[in-house]
């Protein structure tokens, strides 16, 4: 059967246009970014104020990561925000983004903060720069890039550690040089720059916090605002010794008791909510989490009135896209997914498009700066282009498979860990002679599953999220056992060393399976999935549709034409399959679970799709559906949690 399926292209009805992205079209007549040679941005303490160059000055800023969006997007979304009277943008900086493997540097594409600053400041936007290194932000590891934990797997993260701190300052030597011509005092947009993140709800050590002034001062050197930010009882350990401290909240009835606590602890200067919610974050196996816009109209009002300055976080999600959302531990033993989208309920959409949300807020900023005579950059159009089947390639314990995606094995008496292995994600595959079983059924066991155990032939699924590490097993399941371990994601939050894979052993009725054969899928080389499609016999392919692949993850394949040359992002609806992720013309766009929700598409944005030919491909661990196609839909479904029966 030819593989490849025509979709019916039906491509949206409304003209798609290319946003102008060089900045010529900007408004300047009322420019914040002065040119004045005596640029100054400090505090008075006296007047509860910031004074920028001798004047006082407040700003009602919103979060947005470059990281969480095409660098193609970036103008037209920090346009969008400041047309709704927003005077900063804030974002964090991600350490594993650029610097994903040890000594291995990146800054360009999605990793191009230099020009991120540079759009921002010509979109007539200051900067707050956040570099952590820790940013949580929902991220894999909270920003952290994984190899910490293979170079040293008793690190102590976010601690006087003398690795830890060695691998920050090696880090900050990279990254500060290039921050330090944008600082505003130099002449650049960025009037503030953080200090750790919310370290008050993490300890409290003088040691670690002295250190890490002293790291990002060594750069800053007095250019720009040094400020930390931290929930209102967390701020007496959150707050460092010669820094500006600011809180974190959302919308209260209690704002005035904390300004209160802050003012305990800093009894003057202007007050500030560096991450004010309009919006919340989502886990997998829960409801979209929305925010009614009232309160926090009501909130934001009440804020501004105190002469406070406000940063919304986030103002932009965007997406978590590829392997790079994280997950929060919600208490001992508990293990929560963020999803792929990082919507958030904010003002600005997935897709960067205004919400009615958006315009409720424009509105109360406009009764307190000057709105910019820019227009509001229009809802952009999507398109539908219908169906498209996939066939299946190959499965991954094929040798197909594993010559082209598979790291090569290793051999061990025990299970190894991703980190063990120097993986970032994916998947990787443990496999052993099961013994002759002496119960019927018998119970297999793993000490800890980081973080979902797919176990073959198809037995069972074990979950950390579930908290289920057992499941009986018999002879039906042959003599080999096959265990792929999925990693969903990197803790975030209060950031204990989250190894991934299988910790300590797997037993049958508690007796410890040994001589492990250990290979790696680590999905970050597109080529080498294309190059199993090539060369696979998808023939031979064991499909059983409708219910869970028996012998393993499975690659499917699909293509379709885009005849119309105006493009427009799309959603890609994965309804019916299991759990995966998916690619498209090779990008990554991340973990899907419609099985369970709440996130249902994917966002795909315009940037990535060809006039011509496009090609999907899914990784699905679980099952497939009859009909094998999945819908390419101009409406996103970020609230499908539970309604699969
Ligand atoms: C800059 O500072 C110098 C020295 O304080 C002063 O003489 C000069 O007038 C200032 N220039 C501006 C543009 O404020
Ligand atoms: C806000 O600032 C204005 C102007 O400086 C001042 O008159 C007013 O008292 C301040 N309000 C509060 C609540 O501090
Ligand atoms: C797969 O590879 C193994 C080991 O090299 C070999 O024994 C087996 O015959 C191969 N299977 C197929 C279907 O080619």
């Amino acid at each position: 059967m030819d593989p490849k399926y025509q979709a019916i292209v039906w491509l949206c009805l409304t003209i798609c246009y290319d946003f102008n992205v060089n900045g010529n079209e900007i408004i300047n007549a009322s420019s914040n970014v002065q040119q004045s040679k005596n640029r100054t941005f400090r505090i008075d303490f006296t007047n509860n104020q910031f004074l920028m160059d001798d004047q006082p000055f407040r700003y009602v800023g919103g979060e947005f990561h470059y990281f969480r969006a095409l660098p193609q997007t970036w103008s037209k979304k920090l346009r969008t925000m400041r047309a709704a009277g927003l005077n900063v943008v804030s974002t964090y900086v991600e350490w594993s983004l650029h610097n994903p493997s040890d000594n291995h540097y990146v800054w360009d594409g999605i990793a191009d903060i230099v020009k991120f600053i540079t759009l921002a400041e010509a979109e007539d936007l200051f900067v707050i720069l956040r570099p952590g290194p820790y940013i949580c932000a929902e991220r894999d590891m909270g920003g952290f890039p994984y190899w910490l934990l293979h170079k040293y797997p008793r690190v102590q993260l976010r601690k006087y550690d003398s690795d830890y701190l060695k691998e920050v300052r090696k880090w900050y030597e990279q990254l500060m040089p290039k921050m330090e011509p944008f600082l505003y005092e130099n002449g650049g947009p960025i009037i503030m720059v953080q200090v750790e993140n919310e370290y008050g709800s993490f300890d409290c050590d003088p040691n670690y916090k002295n250190w890490i002034r002293e790291e990002t001062e060594k750069y800053v050197q007095g250019k720009a605002l040094l400020f930390t930010n931290d929930g209102p009882d967390q701020v007496r350990c959150g707050k460092i010794d010669g820094v500006f401290a600011t809180l974190d909240f959302g919308t209260s009835s209690r704002i005035d008791t904390y300004w209160d606590k802050l003012r305990k602890m800093q009894p003057n200067g202007p007050l500030v909510n560096s991450e004010y919610y309009p919006g919340w974050l989502t886990h997998w196996q829960e409801k979209m989490q929305r925010v009614d816009t009232k309160p926090i109209v009501a909130s934001l009002r009440q804020m501004l009135n105190s002469n406070a300055s406000v940063n919304f976080y986030m103002f932009f999600g965007g997406t978590n896209f590829g392997f790079t959302a994280g997950a929060n531990d919600g208490g001992p033993g508990s293990y929560n997914v963020d999803v792929t989208s990082y919507d958030y309920d904010a003002p600005m959409d997935e897709a960067g498009d205004p919400t009615p949300k958006y315009y409720a807020l424009r509105d109360v900023i406009g009764e307190y700066l000057h709105l910019p005579n820019i227009p509001v950059p229009q809802k952009e159009p999507k398109m539908s282009l219908g169906a498209v089947r996939l066939q299946p390639a190959s499965i991954l314990t094929s040798n197909t498979s594993r010559r082209h995606m598979g790291t090569t094995p290793v051999h061990s008496r025990s299970p190894m860990t991703f980190e063990a292995l120097n993986q970032y994600s994916g998947l990787i595959l443990y496999e052993a002679n099961l013994p002759i079983f002496n119960r019927d059924p018998s119970t297999l066991k793993i000490d800890k599953i980081r973080d979902r155990a797919y176990i073959y032939n198809f037995i069972g699924i074990l979950s950390r999220e579930n908290k289920i590490n057992e499941i009986p097993i018999n002879s039906n399941a042959g003599d080999r056992l096959q265990i792929f371990v999925e990693n969903q994601g990197r803790i975030n939050y209060n950031i204990p060393n989250d190894f991934k894979g299988i910790i300590g052993e797997v037993r049958i009725n508690e007796v410890p399976i040994h001589d492990w054969t250990i290979t790696g899928f680590p999905m970050e080389k597109y080529a080498d999935i294309e190059n199993v499609i090539r060369y696979s016999d998808s023939e031979k392919v064991d499909i059983a549709y409708h219910s869970y692949l028996r012998h393993g993850p499975t690659i499917f394949h699909g293509e379709f034409d885009i005849t119309d040359s105006a493009i427009c992002d799309t959603y890609l609806d994965p309804t019916g399959w299991g759990k995966g992720i998916a690619f498209v013309n090779g990008f990554n766009l991340g973990r899907y679970w419609p099985v369970i929700g709440p996130q249902i598409t994917l966002y795909l944005p315009k940037e990535l799709l060809l006039f011509g030919t496009n090609k999907i491909v899914l990784i699905e661990l679980q099952k497939a559906p009859d009909n094998g196609t999945v819908v390419l839909t101009d409406t996103p479904d970020l609230d499908g949690y539970n309604r699969v029966k």
